[in-house]
């Protein structure tokens, strides 16, 4: 039975703002490199548009199943991640070092992660992503924790 690359069954969404696009064009082209499945959710403009859409839109791709882990730029990657954290199911982590990317998977189990496209450089995006996407949640102590982050209210 001919053996499916894991890589080819792994779709990464991926979505930005009007300040993320040139990175986003930078990642789409790595992770086809990669021959990670893309799902490329927008904008493909240099005209202003609002990040929560483009935030809220792969979001609920991931809720959906229809990607399992996703990239979310904006000009800063704050407001991104703020509009994508709305969402209990999501955990997006804006990453800025290859430590942070390593961490954001292994403790928190991150499955977005945000970047700024104009607060990072183009190398270090494809080194946390390259991170983010190769490791895994540790889980134990940490599988405590994150089930705390679904519901604040019951705490
Ligand atoms: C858009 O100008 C900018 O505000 C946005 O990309 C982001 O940085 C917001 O957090």
């Amino acid at each position: 039975m001919p053996q499916i690359p894991v890589k080819s069954a792994k779709k990464v969404a991926i979505a930005c703002d009007h300040g993320g696009l040139e990175m986003k064009v930078a990642l789409i082209d790595m992770l086809a490199k990669d021959r990670y499945d893309v799902l490329d959710m927008g904008t493909n403009k240099t005209e202003s548009v609002d990040y929560p859409d483009y935030a809220y839109e792969l979001s609920r791709a991931l809720i959906e199943e229809k990607a399992f882990r996703g990239v979310l730029i904006c000009g800063s990657g704050i407001g991104i991640s703020i509009a994508a954290n709305r969402f209990p199911q999501i955990r997006a982590a804006l990453i800025h070092d290859a430590l942070g990317a390593k961490l954001c998977r292994e403790h928190n189990n991150a499955n977005v992660i945000a970047f700024g496209g104009r607060t990072l450089g183009i190398e270090t995006a494809r080194d946390c992503l390259n991170i983010f996407l190769n490791t895994d949640f540790k889980g134990g102590r940490h599988e405590r924790r994150v089930a705390k982050l679904l519901n604040p209210h019951l705490m």
